[in-house]
Order: C-alpha cells, then sequence, then structure tokens
C-alpha cells in the first residue's frame, strides 16, 4: 500500500499541501510563542495590586423520529468493512452501549471504511447545489458566482437540528475551512492566480446551511432544496461585537464604524449553541494577509508575527484583487478575523455575528455549557504550538424563544485563560509517557480573568492592555497573567453525560526537543504535557467548577499505537484497543461515549473516528469506528442513535497532489476528482449504532 504525503520533518501524515492550504504553513513554521511567562505563583501575588437546560431545540445526538421520504441519495461512497483482530479479542470486557462494534483496522484504502453490518453514503460534496438555480458541479467551468451557491471547500465542524416547522426534514450545518487552490482548478499557476480563480477560493470558505429529510435506509439523509438552505462566504456580512467592536483597531476606510465585516475564514471546528446557533471558529487567518512587513504599530507588529503573517506575499495572493488583504494598505482588516461567529441557521436574511469578547486568537472551536444556574460557559482552544486554553462566562442567561437575545449572550461577560499544574514531582515526568508514582498525569488548574464585558462598557484585567486591546490582541495579553502553553488545543467541550470537559490536544513535536528543534521548543515536558516531542497527542479529562476560577484536570489518553510504551488509556488494557493518533474535534454519543476525529494520524493510516469508553472498567477503551479515505482528515463528528457522520476533509492532498495528479478519486471512484464531502454511516439493518441486537 502507498502513503502519500508523509511529512517526513514530523513523521505525521499532514502533507506539505495541507500544510500550506489549511494552516499557512504553521506546521513547518518557528513556534511564534515567544513569552516567557511568569510562573503562576508570581502572577499571583503581582495581581494582588491590579486589581439542564431543555430548550429542546437542538438534536446533535439526539433520536428525533422523522418521517421517511424521498428515494435513496445515487451514487455515494464505497464501503467497506474490517474487522480487528485486537478488537475480537476484548471479548473479556463487553463494550458500552454505543460502542459494540468490531473494531475497524488501521488502513489505506481510498474509501470509508466501516465495521461489518454498517453502510456508508455522501450527502454532498463540493460543488453540488445548495442553493436552488445554482449548476451542477462542473470543475472544468467553476464561477465565483456558482460557488457562491454550490457547496463550498473542505467542509470541517458539522451540526444537525431539528427543523423549525418541517417535521420530515432537519438542517445540516457545516463549515469550509479553506481552499486548496492547486486540487481545484485544473493548471492552477500559483504564481499567476486569475481574479475568478481567487474569487471562488474567497467563494469557498464559509458555511453551508441545508435542509435534509430521511431516505428510509437507517439514518441516513438526502439533501434537499428548501428556503433554510443558504452559503455564507468569504464576501458575506458580519457584524462585529463585543468588546473590539466600533474600536479604532478595527476601524478600516471601507467601515470607519468598526462594526461591520466582509467575510469569515478557515472556519475550523465549532458548536451548536442550547439555542440552535452555529458556532464557528476562525482559525489560521494569518495565511490569507500580506505584508506583514509594513506594520509598524509595535503591538499590531509582535501580533502579526505571533500569528505569523507572511512577510511579503501571501500564497494565494488574494491581496492583488482585493486591497483589504494587504496589510501594508489595510493593518486593521486583520483585526477584524480570529473570532468565535455566531450563526442562526433558521433565518437566511440574518447577519451572522463575530463575538470580539471571547477574544481573538486561532480558535479551533467554541462550544457552550450551560450551569445549572443558567449561566452560559463557552470553552475554545486556541490551536498552535505553545497556545493557551480559554473559556468565557457570560453574565445573561439564555431566554427560551428569544434568538435575538441569545446572540447577545456571547457579548457580555468575562474571558478567562488557563494555568494548569502537575500535582507530582517533575522528576517523575521522564518525558517518555511512565506515569508518575501517583499512578496518573493529573493536577489542578486556575482561570485566570483578561476582560469583563458588560452593558456599560469593558474593564481590562491585564496590565497595560486596555480592553480592546485585550479583545484583540488576546493572546500577548494571556501572556501576561500566566497562562499555560499546552500542545496544540483543539475540540474543547463538556460531556452532555457525566458534564466532566474534554480537550484534544493533537500533538506538538516540539515539546521538549532536543537536537535541531531544541530552539523551537518553548518548554519542557511537563505533567499536562508529559511526552516529549509528542507526534501522537493527549486528550485531557477536566473537572471544572464552570462559573468559578478552579478546575482539576488528567490525562485520559497518551495516544499512539499502543505497543508503544509511552501510550496510554485510561488504564485500559493497551493490548485491546485500537491504534489513535493526533486527536482533533470531538463529540458525544447519547450513552456518554466520547467521540474523537484524528488529523494527521502519525501511525501511517489513514486518519479515523473512535469511541472512547469513560466510565469504569470500559474507561480508556478506543475502538475505531470509520477510518476515511486517502489524504484525507475526519472532522466534524455528529453522532446519533441511528446516524454516525464525518466530514472527510482534503482527500487526496498528498504532497505533490494536483487536479490533474490526485492522490485520491473519492468520492465517485475511477478518474474522478477528488472532492471533499459529507459522509454517512447506517447500520444495515436499521438497528441502534453501536448497540447489540
Ligand atoms: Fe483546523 Fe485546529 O484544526
Ligand atoms: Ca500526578
Ligand atoms: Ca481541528
Ligand atoms: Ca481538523
Amino acid at each position: 500500500m502507498s502513503l502519500q504525503g508523509i511529512n517526513l520533518l514530523f513523521q505525521s501524515k499532514r502533507s506539505k499541501l495541507t500544510c500550506t492550504y489549511k494552516c499557512g504553513n504553521a506546521c513547518l513554521g518557528e513556534c511564534t510563542n515567544t513569552s516567557n511567562n511568569a510562573y503562576f505563583g508570581d502572577v499571583m501575588s503581582r495581581r494582588g495590586v491590579l486589581k439542564s437546560f431543555g430548550l429542546g431545540v437542538v438534536t446533535v445526538g439526539g433520536g428525533a423520529a422523522l418521517a421517511a421520504c424521498g428515494s435513496p441519495e445515487e451514487g455515494g461512497a464505497a464501503a467497506g468493512s474490517a474487522t480487528s483482530s485486537k478488537a475480537e479479542a476484548a471479548k473479556d470486557v463487553k463494550p458500552l452501549k454505543g460502542m459494540q462494534f468490531a473494531s475497524v483496522e488501521p488502513n489505506t484504502e481510498d474509501k470509508v471504511v466501516v465495521p461489518e453490518g454498517y453502510e456508508t453514503g455522501v450527502l454532498i460534496a463540493w460543488g453540488d447545489p445548495v442553493v436552488e438555480g445554482a449548476p451542477e458541479f462542473d470543475p472544468n467551468n467553476q464561477t465565483a458566482e456558482a460557488a457562491k451557491k454550490q457547496f463550498g471547500f473542505n467542509n470541517d465542524f458539522a451540526g444537525l437540528l431539528e427543523h423549525p416547522d418541517n417535521k420530515a426534514r432537519m438542517v445540516y450545518v457545516c463549515s469550509h475551512e479553506y481552499s486548496t487552490e492547486p486540487q481545484m482548478f485544473p493548471g492552477y499557476d500559483g504564481e499567476n492566480p486569475t481574479d475568478e480563480q481567487i474569487n471562488i477560493g474567497i467563494a469557498s470558505h464559509g458555511h453551508t446551511i441545508l435542509e435534509v429529510s430521511k431516505t428510509g435506509k437507517g439514518g441516513e439523509l438526502k439533501r434537499e432544496f428548501g428556503p433554510l438552505n443558504r452559503r455564507i462566504t468569504g464576501f458575506t456580512e458580519f457584524t462585529l461585537a463585543g468588546a473590539a467592536a466600533g474600536s479604532d483597531l478595527v476601524k478600516t476606510k471601507a467601515d470607519p464604524t468598526g462594526t461591520k465585516v466582509f467575510g469569515t475564514f478557515n472556519n475550523c471546528s465549532g458548536g451548536i449553541t442550547p439555542w440552535g446557533t452555529m458556532l464557528s471558529g476562525e482559525e489560521n487567518i494569518d495565511q490569507y494577509f500580506a505584508n506583514a512587513a509594513a506594520v509598524t504599530d509595535e503591538r499590531a507588529a509582535e501580533d502579526v508575527k505571533r500569528f505569523g503573517v507572511e512577510e511579503g506575499a501571501s500564497e494565494r495572493k488574494w491581496e492583488r484583487v482585493h486591497e483589504r488583504f494587504d496589510l501594508s494598505k489595510e493593518p486593521n482588516e486583520f483585526h477584524r478575523f480570529g473570532y468565535v461567529v455566531e450563526i442562526n441557521p433558521f433565518d437566511p436574511e440574518s447577519t451572522p455575528v463575530k463575538h470580539t469578547s471571547m477574544g481573538r486568537f486561532k480558535h479551533e472551536a467554541g462550544n457552550v455549557h450551560v450551569a445549572k444556574d443558567g449561566t452560559v460557559v463557552c470553552y475554545s482552544g486556541d490551536d498552535s504550538r505553545f497556545e493557551y486554553i480559554y473559556k468565557f462566562v457570560s453574565s445573561k442567561k439564555v431566554k427560551e424563544g428569544d434568538i435575538a437575545h441569545n446572540m447577545t449572550i456571547l457579548d457580555e461577560g468575562t474571558l478567562y485563560v488557563a494555568s494548569l499544574e502537575g500535582n507530582s514531582p517533575q522528576g517523575e515526568i521522564t518525558g517518555d509517557g511512565d506515569l508518575p508514582a501517583d499512578g496518573a498525569f493529573d493536577g489542578k488548574g486556575t482561570w485566570h480573568k483578561l476582560l469583563t464585558v458588560t452593558a456599560g462598557g469593558a474593564e481590562s484585567h491585564v496590565d497595560g492592555f486596555t480592553a480592546e486591546e485585550v479583545a484583540v490582541y488576546t493572546r500577548l495579553a494571556a501572556d501576561k497573567v500566566g497562562a499555560t502553553k499546552m500542545d496544540r488545543p483543539e475540540d474543547f467541550q463538556v460531556n452532555p453525560v457525566n458534564e466532566k470537559v474534554y480537550v484534544a490536544l493533537t500533538n506538538n513535536s516540539y515539546r521538549g526537543a532536543s537536537g535541531e528543534n531544541a530552539k523551537k521548543s518553548k518548554e519542557d515536558v511537563m505533567e499536562y504535557a508529559p511526552i516529549r516531542e509528542n507526534k501522537n497527542g493527549l486528550v485531557m479529562e477536566i473537572e471544572d467548577d464552570f462559573a468559578g476560577e478552579s478546575f482539576t484536570w488528567n490525562l485520559l489518553l497518551v495516544c499512539g499505537d499502543p505497543e508503544a510504551a509511552s501510550t496510554y488509556f485510561g488504564g485500559f488494557d493497551k493490548a485491546k484497543v485500537s491504534p489513535i493518533s493526533c486527536p482533533d474535534n470531538l463529540a458525544f454519543d447519547t450513552y456518554g461515549n466520547l467521540w474523537i476525529s484524528t488529523d494527521g494520524n502519525a501511525l501511517k493510516s489513514n486518519d479515523g473516528l473512535y469511541a472512547v469508553g469513560l466510565e469504569g472498567e470500559n474507561r480508556g477503551q478506543v475502538k475505531c469506528f470509520l477510518t476515511v479515505p486517502k489524504d484525507a482528515e475526519t472532522c466534524g463528528p455528529i453522532v446519533t442513535d441511528d446516524l454516525v457522520m464525518v466530514n472527510v476533509q482534503h482527500p487526496g492532498e498528498g504532497d505533490d497532489a494536483t487536479f490533474e495528479q490526485p492522490g485520491s478519486h473519492w468520492p465517485e471512484g475511477g478518474n474522478a476528482v477528488p472532492r471533499p464531502a459529507v459522509a454517512m454511516a447506517w447500520r444495515t439493518d436499521g438497528k441502534k449504532i453501536g448497540v447489540e441486537a
């Protein structure tokens, strides 16, 4: 079996092409957090002188009954199945409900592989019509006007909501993180992109809102046209709200009010709020902007450096057509991206919002939990090496049915960043994964206030920063309060069943690195990041005092090949788990099991979706449910009682892949160009996912 796109530098599967177009080469570059954060105890002494929520709107994991209608979607994914011999041996510990399936073995197939007894299909793929009147996919005749109405590129986050007034339908929402021009356009010349290619690229970002219906085949869904269908793109108007809105830092020539922004970019993961909206994190925004060398303001210059903006031309060269992407001409446009955005999928005319009070960084996502007293807490990780984890605690409560009010909840409250400390002696953290003497990588943590926003104004809690500066230069502000450097925090989300919070820490090859990477290491191994040159990632479990300022944590998983001594699977027998590498997106089934999708599997097999037991003797039992095609990443998992959905992002995006020489032909097969798409899996017998008959 051939493995394309091996990135030898990190021994990770992320290809050069993915590095360039997905994260702006963040994975190849230097770590940009050069701060020397004060030890938490010093900060605390210095700061002394400074001063069940049952709305029932959302059914991400629900089992809403829908009338069967329509005929099965034609075409669809090639499917296969495989059974792990290791999983067979695991019969002595019966998997929990939701995890009772035969694990899929590691593989490099160019298809979606699911357990025996399951089948797969494709809901929608890049270029398919979303809005009525859009042309069918024709990669040789693309236009920006068509792209604004078709399914965008590289879908990432996904959510499924009840339809507000059509019981036979649901509403599927997703983000489109980035465009990969060499794979999208025949004969693409990266030095000389055409104006139309640039505008197609911009239109291929953003989001899709899509009405779907059941087909009658298990949980399978079918795409439909409907009044809620909508594309949000890099051209769509957004309202800037919260602490930074209207400040000088976000005013531009085109928008002297500092409140109106066109577009959203690099929308990675996200969340569905209890009030029925979609949150979406603007992540690697730096790569869309050019000429960072022209930024003269001292703090703004520090900020572009921290984000990693190119000093000269950008990779996609959008600045040639749209001046706003040129920092030498419009330095503040960059300050209008890097937020959590909120979209009301039920009103196609509504203007989406960017919530600046939750800070500006490489937001992986935003995930809301409503505490028992009605306080809204939104968690978000900053996905870069040695960056931080944040939460926002709202001062407003949810009002049932009042979406206008609810869409302002994330503008008023307090933004916090976390520090963590272990409870074992540092000398016991060897970097090789050896458990400390107390038998756990665990400890406690503190939430540090950065910013408090009220209806009357905003207050900074960071010495030397105004409130607007905290909202815009959040990473720089977080440095000052002693935030803890993590190993690329991705999804950060509350399990609604056990109310513990889980963080995927995808990897960090520079953690405690030696040799030629030593200068790129910004911190040695620590109990919260105990693996030297961490290639396979960690999953942390947190018990948070939701609206409060303290928490405890432990590492549930130290990922990798279970045969490697460094790995840890929550105490579960390592001979009886699926290998897992580079945890990224999280979901929970109705039984409370954790589901993890992976990005960049460093174990030389395809990325996948894994279920993880959390309770009792099943704690740490990892079972692979699905793998995605060659060179693809598994994104946006949705796990309902009768349907599993994943976003298959960047299939075939190997090192040197082009439109003419793709690394995959999924989903159509034959000689077709690969298309990012939404894959579904359901039980052939129509019964519940992962529950034995
Ligand atoms: Fe878009 Fe953090 O991955
Ligand atoms: Ca410990
Ligand atoms: Ca991610
Ligand atoms: Ca991802």
